[in-house]
């Protein structure tokens, strides 16, 4: 029997997010400057006996750090570290740039950002920086190097936190720096003003330029903007920001080489292309604040956490902010349950993360966030619920290294592409309800209902690691990935695709040569029209040899070059016309959906998919319990995770021990509501 206790207890490099703290990372965002310096004492005691050994530091202090422009004072922060050292807490040091002092907007009113109506963001709240203002950034970077030089060597320095959750509030500025900033991004982009024209296809409506200087970003016109013009104001928008990131990762990494550095992520945050972020990130790291009230938060923050796994390639990544209880920002801020805190968090570690952090660690008595859970609440700290639980996670994870070094293997994935995204919701299109995360969220929830893990993969990505490949919309795609595409089912792969698909190319310039252009040969079919939906109505289609089920949303008028029917709309003029197909193409197979399937199509689709391309679940297990397994060669931990409120039982042979509790299990597993488990046996393989 495999225990705790003999457990190998080595992780390899690849199993630690930093080699200066080879453990489980648990803490938070940490502002002691919010706090007279009596309570960082009792603030360092209760880490340590709460089992935290990581804080977020300094991630809003720039205007204590740097309170007149170039007179620094370090000396609190000193205290602080010094202190926190002593406690043996380590520190993911923040760069402090993600909200300038008020002085600098005062000094510079240029670095304030603007709308795309022209109106001003002033300060007296947080991230009114222009992210192209080149004061901004030179002032941002001439902090990060203070910091960086005046900590490089400190002991207890594990990683460094670049600004904070870039473009959650400013994810676009559209000032005259912004608009020359543009400017000099298309040159770079076309070289000529004639290319520029030609893509942004400005014969159309009198739009053609003359001179760069007539070129603005897409700020508010009379109707709709060219859709080129705002594609690239996309592009350059998540470019410019992640420019920021790069100017101060580039000063750390001349004063601190061998630190890993982090920006927070925010889920499926459409602003910026995370594929491209994700690249130069050493640590995976994000921040997500699921609605305890909404049913469906349970599976949105798995497909969450599965994104993050995949944009770091399946290494581990970092929970890096989470609330313990509610946030304030919703209209009503529901609490979670007992127990749901720590039930999420093993959600995260069992889809891949190697730490659990929250926002913050102590509850602020004064600003907007006074009323936003944390570590440690207002009153009574020790007899709170909350602590009771932040203490209780805090002493498991001390003991699931063993666990620091295992994988989550998906044989299926999801294709996300930012620039797909950008483009599918642009305006003036056949419908405006037509939503990628909606779409996402249709193909993996069958998935995960089934317990199926999932990857999700760029377009740019390895195709050729999956069995089968998803691919909701793909309305904007390059010829080379779709090439790729086709040949990955020629060799042998499953593709799933659905409507609006191939129909623009990279300068939204439709694809003449028939819908969906580069995957028709794929595909074995034409589409010819399009016909969406108001989006109360709904529709039938017919599975071939089974039941009727419902569509939304759309239809898509197919002819059929090769490809067989699987099921036929019922209705309007064209009933009796594929609604769905499935081809065999060279040694793979096609499956193109022409409509929105309910989601008792999608999962009868999807079951067959996996059956034809031998990919298995784990185990059956009862509605609401999620399982998920992380594998380290031949050693298999098996997330249990039971959402519902009420307690459990499944057959779980042949795993026979529980690491959470260290406790034997006799094929039968009893979970209490929103109780977790970790399984593992010998006999597992
Ligand atoms: C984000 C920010 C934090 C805090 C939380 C509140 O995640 O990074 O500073 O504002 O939201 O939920």
């Amino acid at each position: 029997m495999i225990t705790e206790e003999n457990l190998v207890q080595e992780n390899s490099a690849e199993g630690l997010l930093s080699p200066k703290l080879p453990h489980f990372f648990y803490g938070g965002d940490y502002n002691p400057e919010q706090w007279p310096e009596e309570t960082w004492q009792e603030d360092v005691e209760l880490m340590q006996q709460s089992g935290i050994n990581l804080v977020s530091l300094g991630i809003f202090s720039w205007s204590k750090l740097e309170p007149r422009p170039d007179q620094y004072d370090f000396s609190w922060l000193d205290r602080i570290i010094g202190l926190l050292h002593q406690h043996g807490i380590k520190l993911d040091l923040a760069t402090a740039t993600a909200s300038p002092p008020p002085w600098l907007a005062r000094l510079y009113p240029e670095t304030l950002p603007v709308t795309r109506t022209g109106v001003k963001l002033w300060p007296g709240s947080r991230q009114q920086y222009c992210p192209s203002s080149p004061v901004y950034r030179a002032r941002a970077v001439k902090l990060v190097r203070a910091i960086a030089n005046r900590y490089k060597d400190h002991p207890a320095l594990v990683m460094w936190h670049i600004n904070n959750e870039y473009g959650c509030h400013v994810s676009e500025c559209y000032c005259d720096v912004s608009a020359e900033a543009f400017r000099g991004w298309l040159q770079q982009r076309y070289n000529s003003l004639e290319a520029l024209n030609e893509a942004w296809g400005t014969a159309f409506w009198s739009q053609h330029y003359g001179e760069w200087a007539e070129i603005y970003p897409p700020r508010a016109t009379p109707t709709f903007i060219n859709p080129t013009q705002q594609l690239d104001f996309n592009r350059f928008s998540s470019d410019e920001i992640l420019t920021c990131f790069e100017l101060e990762k580039a000063a750390l990494r001349e004063i601190t080489p061998e630190i890993p550095v982090t920006t927070n992520f925010m889920g499926f945050f459409k602003p910026l292309d995370y594929w491209k972020w994700a690249s130069k990130q050493d640590i995976i790291s994000n921040d997500t604040y699921p609605d305890p009230s909404d049913s469906i938060s349970t599976f949105e923050a798995a497909m969450v956490n599965d994104l993050m796994r995949s944009l770091g390639g399946g290494k581990p990544w970092l929970l890096m902010e989470q609330t313990t209880s509610q946030v304030n920002w919703r209209a009503h801020n529901s609490l979670k349950r007992p127990g749901q805190m720590r039930l999420w968090s093993y959600q995260a570690i069992g889809r891949g993360a190697n730490g659990i952090m929250f926002f913050q660690w102590r509850a602020s008595k004064a600003g907007a966030e006074k009323f936003h859970g944390a570590l440690v609440p207002h009153i009574d700290i020790e007899h709170s619920r909350i602590w009771r639980e932040v203490a209780q996670l805090g002493g498991e994870l001390v003991r699931l290294d063993p666990l620091l070094d295992s994988r989550v293997n998906a044989q299926i994935a999801i294709l996300v592409d930012w620039e797909n995204w950008w483009s599918l919701e642009l305006d003036a299109h056949p419908s405006s309800h037509l939503k990628q995360l909606d779409q996402l969220k249709s193909y993996y929830g069958p998935l995960f209902r089934r317990n199926i893990p999932v990857d999700f993969i760029s377009p740019d990505g390895d195709f050729s690691r999956y069995k089968a490949i998803l691919v909701p919309n793909w309305y904007m795609v390059r010829d080379e990935p779709a090439a790729r595409l086709e040949q990955f089912v020629a060799g042998g792969g499953t593709v799933v695709m659905s409507f609006f698909s191939g129909i623009v190319d990279q300068n939204d310039h439709i694809r003449l040569n028939g819908y969906p252009a580069p995957f028709r040969k794929m595909l074995g079919l034409r589409v010819e029209e399009f016909d969406p939906y108001p989006p109360e109505q709904v529709q039938q289609i017919q599975l071939k040899g089974g039941g009727t089920y419902q569509c939304s949303l759309w239809s898509d008028i197919i002819e059929l070059e090769g490809a067989l029917p699987m099921a036929y709309f019922k209705d309007d003029f064209y009933a009796g016309k594929p609604a769905v197909t499935r081809y065999g193409f060279g040694q793979g197979l096609s499956y193109y959906l022409g409509t929105q399937p309910e989601a008792a199509f999608m999962t009868h689709l999807l079951e067959q998919v996996c059956k034809e391309a031998d990919i298995q679940a784990e185990l059956a297990a009862p509605e609401g319990v999620e399982l998920v397994k992380r594998v380290r060669g031949n050693e298999v931990f098996l997330f249990v995770l039971n959402h519902n409120k009420t307690p459990v039982e499944l057959n779980v042979d042949p795993y026979d021990y529980n690491l959470l509790g260290n406790t034997p299990v006799e094929q039968t597993l009893h979970l209490a509501g929103f109780g977790v488990a970790i399984l593992t046996g010998a006999k597992v393989k």
